[in-house]
C-alpha cells in the first residue's frame, strides 16, 4: 500500500480517531490494531470498507461527505490504510 506515513497518521487523527481511538485501540468504533483483523483483512478489504462504510452503524461512507464527516479521495484512504498496517507492526 502507498501512501506517507506522516500523512496517514494526520488524516486518521482528523477523521478517525474520535472512533477508533488515536491508536487505533478502539473506542466507539471497534479497535483497528486488532491482529486478527490486521492479518486477515486485505487491503482492498480495508480500502472499500472505509468507501463504503457499514450501513446501519456509525461508520460512515466517506466515498461521499456526510453530515460529520468530510469525503476522502481513494488516495487518502490508501493513506489511511498504510497508517493502519504500521499499527500491526508497533502492536
Ligand atoms: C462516527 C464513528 C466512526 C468514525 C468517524 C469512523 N469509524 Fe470505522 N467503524 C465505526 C464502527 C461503529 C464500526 C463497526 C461497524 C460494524 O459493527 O460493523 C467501524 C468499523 C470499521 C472498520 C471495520 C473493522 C472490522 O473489524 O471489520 C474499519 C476498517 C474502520 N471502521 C476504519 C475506519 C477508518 C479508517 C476511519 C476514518 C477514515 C473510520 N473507521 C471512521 C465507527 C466509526
Amino acid at each position: 500500500m502507498r501512501g506517507n506515513l506522516d500523512d496517514g497518521q494526520r488524516l486518521y487523527a482528523a477523521n478517525c480517531a474520535s472512533c477508533h481511538g488515536p491508536q487505533g485501540e478502539g473506542k466507539e468504533g471497534p479497535q483497528l490494531h486488532n491482529q486478527v483483523l490486521l492479518k486477515n483483512a486485505t487491503d482492498r478489504y480495508l480500502v472499500e470498507t472505509v468507501r463504503r462504510g457499514r450501513r446501519g452503524t456509525s461508520m460512515p461512507p466517506f466515498a461521499t461527505a456526510g453530515p460529520a464527516h468530510r469525503q476522502l479521495s481513494d488516495q487518502e484512504i490508501e493513506t489511511i490504510v498504510t497508517f493502519m498496517r504500521n499499527l500491526e507492526v508497533k502492536s
